[in-house]
């Protein structure tokens, strides 16, 4: 694969990356995306699932698809992509600063991650706040389970449409995208606030971005170089430029 020059230069010389990462990274791992084609949201209302005041009207129905969407992540693997971010550690200081859910980065070996929208993988009690992990609540259990404490209503440790992304973490993201030398935007629409002031804020301090989705978004005419396909086949290809470098 041949990559702009600029962008090459930019890569020789960055010491601290960021990869700004959404579903898309995790597509080619089978878990689907959200808006697009087989996007989620065109089928299924957000509000309908991804809402605490629907999860408090219909808890049994919130809870079950998201044990349905666990049951996708746990029959998933990382794919080249994920692998290619962890490798690129070898050679800068990376973070990962992500929106998904789903922990492929984390099962990658990646080691510095911000996830902005939680993690499917934890739940915790809506009363007592108290956190149980998936291993508490079986897959096949039917309805939305209760707090072995307090008796409340367990729900996914994930953040819903209208709620307030955790603080210190997106903070934490905020001052890395600040200080980064490259920002990638990989798999991710970059429409969903406010996750996607990260990119924003990285380019308002001077980091060169690079966006890798398979086709435009929002964000495509903000950045420096945009790179066409799957980010499963295009951040191999970087890494395997980047490690040129070094040798
Ligand atoms: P989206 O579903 O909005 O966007 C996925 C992006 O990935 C699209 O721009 C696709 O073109 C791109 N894409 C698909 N396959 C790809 C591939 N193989 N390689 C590269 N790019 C690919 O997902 P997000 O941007 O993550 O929030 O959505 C942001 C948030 O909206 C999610 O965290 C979730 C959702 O509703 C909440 O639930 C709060």
């Amino acid at each position: 694969m041949i990559f702009d020059e600029k962008f090459i230069s930019k890569l020789k010389n960055a010491r601290s990356l960021v990869f700004f990462t959404g579903a898309g990274i995790s597509a080619e791992s089978g878990i689907p995306t959200f808006r697009g084609k087989d996007g989620i949201w065109n089928k299924l209302k957000p509000e309908e699932l991804a809402n605490f005041n629907a999860f408090l009207k219909n808890p049994d129905m919130v809870w079950e698809w998201y044990q349905y969407r666990r049951k996708i992540v746990n029959e998933s693997k990382p794919n080249p992509g994920h692998t290619a971010i962890k490798d690129f550690e070898n050679h800068y200081d990376v973070s990962v600063v992500t929106q998904n859910v789903d922990n492929l980065h984390g099962r990658a070996g990646s080691n510095n991650i911000y996830e902005l929208h939680g993690n499917i993988e934890r739940n915790y009690c809506i009363d007592c706040l108290k956190p149980f992990s998936i291993e508490h609540y079986r897959a096949e259990s039917k309805g939305v389970p209760k707090c072995l404490e307090c008796g409340g209503l367990v729900r996914p440790d994930v953040v819903w449409f209208g709620e307030m992304l955790p603080q210190k973490i997106f903070a934490d993201a905020e001052r890395k995208a600040e200080h980064c030398d490259i920002c990638f935007i990989a798999g991710t629409s970059a429409v969903v606030y406010p996750a996607a002031y990260i990119p924003v804020s990285a380019r308002q301090h001077g980091a060169f971005l690079v966006e890798i989705n398979i086709e435009s978004t929002e964000i495509s005419h903000h950045v420096d170089y945009s790179i066409f396909g799957n980010s499963g086949e295009i951040l191999p290809e970087i890494y395997k430029a980047a490690r040129s470098f070094f040798n």
